[in-house]
């Protein structure tokens, strides 16, 4: 038995999918003015150290250097710097989706950056398309959807993994974003049929996006769903499980098939002592992603 974790009302569902008619949010290219109550802010220190809040009238923020006022970035444009009650200097931005992911409350381990912009090129994720993500988890990977344009119908067993997701979605995007992103308490092991969506019409989706255990256990309701070229793109921390799941590919239906990981190396350039950082992320997960080909 499934049932919706996000609010639709509102909201045509079709084919399953949140709002898949309704105009773009235009209220996301705004530039954004001074800070306000209600805002969030990114606050670093001088030794790059983050911390991302929500600014609200007479809070303090005590950090171990001391209390930070709220009322001192309120007003301000970004980039002000301001000081705690113990002189030490932190600058005020407005956080990118980034550097949200890496500051927001988590339940489920998330994409990390490094990987959530090469699966936006990868599954070539573009306004207006119908994505279908399994499991949700955190919402990373949500967001970096939904911000770039697409409807995104998802698939989580774990309620409050569900809530934690459309809590992020809701704190960094607005409540708008939410008329594009439906997520249903479901197990997507067992199709895409949930209650309390209009069920995924046989190619009605652009997109599957998948960071599950199992992911060849998704493949055949994946292959019903997705239209002539469409792309299914998995997450997998493990080369067993890019090995499992590209045995689940290797049908006719299904073509360029390709596995890759991302390495990002960060350099430490400090006047003349220009070299790679002594430390990297040495393995996050495997991306695999296909075209799902005409029957
Ligand atoms: C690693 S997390 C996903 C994190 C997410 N990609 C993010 O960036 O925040 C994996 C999620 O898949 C969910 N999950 C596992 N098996 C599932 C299934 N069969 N159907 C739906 N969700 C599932 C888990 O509950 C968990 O929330």
């Amino acid at each position: 038995m499934s049932r919706p974790a996000s609010e639709s009302a509102g909201t045509e569902v079709l084919d399953g999918l949140p709002g898949a008619d309704s105009p773009p949010d235009t209220k996301l290219a705004e530039a954004p003015g001074r800070f306000a109550p209600g805002d969030l802010v990114l606050l670093v220190d001088d030794k790059n150290r983050q911390q991302v809040l929500r600014l609200a009238e007479g809070e303090v923020f005590h950090t171990h250097a001391g209390g930070l006022s709220h009322d001192d970035v309120l007003g301000a444009t970004e980039g002000v710097m301001i000081r705690s009650s113990r002189g030490s200097r932190y600058r005020a931005l407005r956080p990118g989706l980034a550097e949200f992911v890496l500051n927001m409350r988590r339940g489920a381990q998330v994409i990390y950056p490094k990987d959530l912009g090469p699966i936006l090129m990868l599954a070539d994720i573009a306004p207006g398309q119908r994505v279908l993500e399994s499991g949700v988890g955190s919402g990373a990977l949500s967001m970096a959807l939904l911000r770039a344009g697409a409807h995104v119908l998802g698939y989580e067993i774990r309620p409050d993994f569900a809530r934690r997701a459309v809590n992020n979605v809701r704190a960094f995007l607005g409540p708008e974003a939410l008329g594009r992103y439906e997520v249903v308490l479901a197990d997507c092991y067992e199709g895409f049929t949930a209650d309390g969506t209009a069920g995924v019409r046989p190619g009605g989706l652009d997109r599957v996006l998948l960071d599950l255990p199992e992911p060849w256990r998704v493949v055949e309701h994946a292959r019903q769903a997705l239209r002539p070229g469409g792309i299914l793109l998995a997450y997998t921390p493990s080369v067993i499980q890019v090995s499992h799941l590209r045995k689940s590919l290797s049908s006719a239906t299904w073509g360029m098939a390709t596995t890759c990981e991302v390495l990002q190396r960060a350099w430490h350039v400090v006047g003349d002592a220009v070299r790679p950082d002594h430390r990297m992320v040495g393995h996050t997960g495997f991306l695999t992603h296909a075209r799902h080909l005409a029957g």
